[in-house]
């Protein structure tokens, strides 16, 4: 969580870095601040609340330096004011930070034992004061940053300035990304690629405990004991276009309405159209770093065979949306491979001493490749010997690096908070992977093969005419807002889609919502219907349709008012439901890639309807970089 942004180069610094923090938004909208060398002195601008705050304070500003850095926050350490807004300064440091420093405490005390003047309620300032304290012992920046490293525990990255290094920044991390981006005669140190995009297309990514200096034009990583590390420099295949709205009135509407171009492109490698068969490419089990050399396709499919023939179980660690994401992949893994698959949140997996028997397969899911319970998670497992693959959209992201196997979700830049394109992305990726392992374990034949890529070829075009009917979803939406409460209930693979249906509602039209089994009702959830309760069931037509009428029925029988998402026309449930949402006739595997998106899309109108900010809900952050 928390963006950040330096910069040292010839543009305006001003108008480099509020661009930089637009594009990090997304990581964070409690306060906003830059700090600028100005005349050799650092100037300081904050405001509380969204970015656009700052950039009014900011409009009448102006500043004649090179060298500045900004932040967006998602409070941890010390309520949303201006007081606690990024940077912090001491004496003649500035610094932003992303992450929590654990042992503040005892931090603080030391510094108030020595005099310090502590002036916000952060954890950031006490590193600003340490770092104050070792530049007038050593009267040199990285000198400071490399004395005080040890004294940090937790999760952190920060970039640093001081007035009398006036062309040098000094960051370092262990934790949250940070990333170095080299322009022409211009460096910029950022949170996400994102937030740079229009001037460069490469990057450096800083490791844990790595320090990098960036002096006038000149960029030198160093390890946290001192000693010079030549890095690897990555071309980012990324158009700035790619991070804008285009036209859309929000991210999400715009991820929402990519759907069909998503999924498509995720499953494009790894379909072999004219066989209708399973290949998946690039998973380089063998190679350590994604896109470091590229694999010969042939060896590089053999070597994943090779290594997911001997896979005996599936353990999937995923948070939010993702993790919903995963519970689907169990139902597809062990329905067409027959193998057994688990699925753990990573906060809870971290925690509770897993047992990984041998020859398991962890696959960790995760967009942003940041979240740091699912980084911490991947560790762990490794640490335990397992074999490792990771599905994320953002590529060399902490995940990625980290995993042994690589799927990607291939969804391009998702902004919007709220996960919509990379759900349906990892679905379709789950998909192939399901397949693949199926025909490795012979548990199904290439006719069953063909079925499933086919069924999946048809998503694209599936997903389009679920798309066109998004005036129907505006008018339910309309209806819907009247209710207090929400049930969200589908069987098998429509059980996570409630679950991710209902987290969808919670999270941006800040309504009640609960997703359940639907079979579990009459253990609880039936309680709570009255006529106040509204009822999603998610009823596609497959093996489980009669199932789940039963339990449609029993909520009807105690009053419950019932929205259905069904597949076509079906009188009868039409004529029960409040409101009858209809889904193309699809493969039961393709069903819950076409099935959220009116429940996306419910979300989004509800949330639009009642004045609510889509693209940013409250409390909420896309990159949750702290456990
Ligand atoms: C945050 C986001 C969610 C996302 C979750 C996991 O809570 O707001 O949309 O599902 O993190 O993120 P990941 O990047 O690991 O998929």
């Amino acid at each position: 969580m928390c963006g950040i942004v330096g910069y040292l180069g010839p543009l305006n610094p001003k108008d480099v870095i509020v661009g930089g923090l637009k594009k990090l938004e997304y990581r964070g909208y409690d306060s906003a601040g830059v700090a600028i060398l100005h005349d050799g002195r650092t100037k300081r601008v904050r405001a509380e609340g969204k970015l656009k705050f700052l950039e009014e304070k900011l409009a009448h500003e102006s500043f004649n330096g090179h060298l500045g850095i900004g932040h967006t926050r998602w409070a941890t350490h010390g309520g949303p004011s201006e007081r606690n807004a990024h940077p912090h300064q001491v004496r003649g440091i500035s610094l932003v930070h992303n992450g929590i420093i654990e042992n503040y405490a005892e931090i603080r005390r030391e510094l108030l034992a020595r005099g310090a003047d502590i002036s916000s309620d952060t954890d950031t300032e006490l590193v600003a004061h340490l770092l104050a304290e070792e530049v007038d012992r050593t009267g040199h920046l990285l000198k400071a940053v490399q004395n005080i490293l040890d004294r940090l525990q937790g999760a952190f990255s920060i970039v640093a300035m001081w007035e009398k290094e006036p062309d040098t920044m000094v960051a370092f991390k262990d934790g949250p990304p940070l990333v170095v981006g080299l322009g022409d005669q211009q460096t910029f140190v950022v949170s996400d690629v994102q937030a740079c995009l229009q001037y460069t297309k490469k990057f450096i990514y800083l490791e844990d405990r790595e320090i990098v200096e960036v002096k006038g034009a000149q960029v030198q990583v160093y390890s946290s004991r001192g000693v010079p590390i030549t890095k690897k420099v990555v071309e980012i295949d990324l158009s700035p276009e790619s991070v804008e709205k285009q036209g859309h009135p929000h991210f999400m509407l715009k991820e929402i309405y990519e759907q069909p171009r998503a999924v498509a492109a995720a499953m494009e490698p790894h379909i072999d159209t004219r066989n209708f068969a399973v290949r998946l490419k690039n998973v380089g089990f063998n190679e350590p770093l994604p896109g470091v050399d590229s694999l010969d396709p042939l060896k590089d499919w053999e070597n994943t065979r090779k290594i997911l023939n001997g896979v005996e179980r599936v353990m999937f660690i995923a948070c939010g949306t993702s993790s919903y994401a995963a519970m689907v992949g169990k139902y597809l893994i062990e329905t067409i491979a027959r193998i057994p698959v688990e699925t753990d949140i990573a906060s809870e997996f971290r925690y509770r001493h897993p047992v990984i028997p041998p020859n398991t397969l962890v696959i960790t899911i995760s967009q942003s490749g940041e979240t740091a319970d699912t980084l911490a998670a991947i560790r762990l497992a490794k640490e335990k010997g397992a074999l490792t693959l990771s599905i994320c959209n953002v590529r060399h992201s902490s995940i990625d690096r980290e995993a042994h196997g690589h799927l990607y979700m291939n969804s391009g830049p998702e902004i919007g908070v709220a996960s919509t394109k990379a759900f349906t992305s990892t679905l379709t990726v789950l998909n192939c992977l399901s397949v693949a392992l199926g025909r490795l374990k012979n548990a199904i034949n290439a006719a069953e093969e063909k079925e499933f890529v086919q069924a999946l070829l048809s998503a694209p075009s599936q997903l389009e005419v679920v798309l066109s009917y998004d005036k129907y979803f505006g008018e339910a939406a309309n209806r819907l807002k009247l209710f207090r409460g929400f049930l969200y209930m589908g069987r098998g693979v429509s059980f996570p889609i409630a679950m991710e249906g209902a987290l969808k509602l919670k999270e941006l039209a800040y309504l009640h919502a609960e997703g359940y089994a639907a079979g579990e009702m009459k253990h609880g959830p039936l309680a709570l219907i009255d006529e106040n309760m509204a009822i999603v069931m998610i009823i596609p037509a497959d093996q489980l349709f009669e199932k789940t009428l039963s339990n449609l029925e029993e909520a009807r029988a105690r009053g419950g008012k019932v929205i259905c998402l069904s597949t076509g026309e079906h009188e009868h449930l039409r004529k029960v439901s409040e409101y009858y949402l209809p889904l193309p006739k699809a493969h039961w595997t393709v069903n819950p890639i076409l099935s959220v998106i009116p429940l996306q899309l419910l979300s989004y109108h509800m949330a639009c309807n009642l004045g609510y900010d889509v693209d940013q809900p409250r409390n909420l952050a896309k990159s949750v970089t702290v456990e």
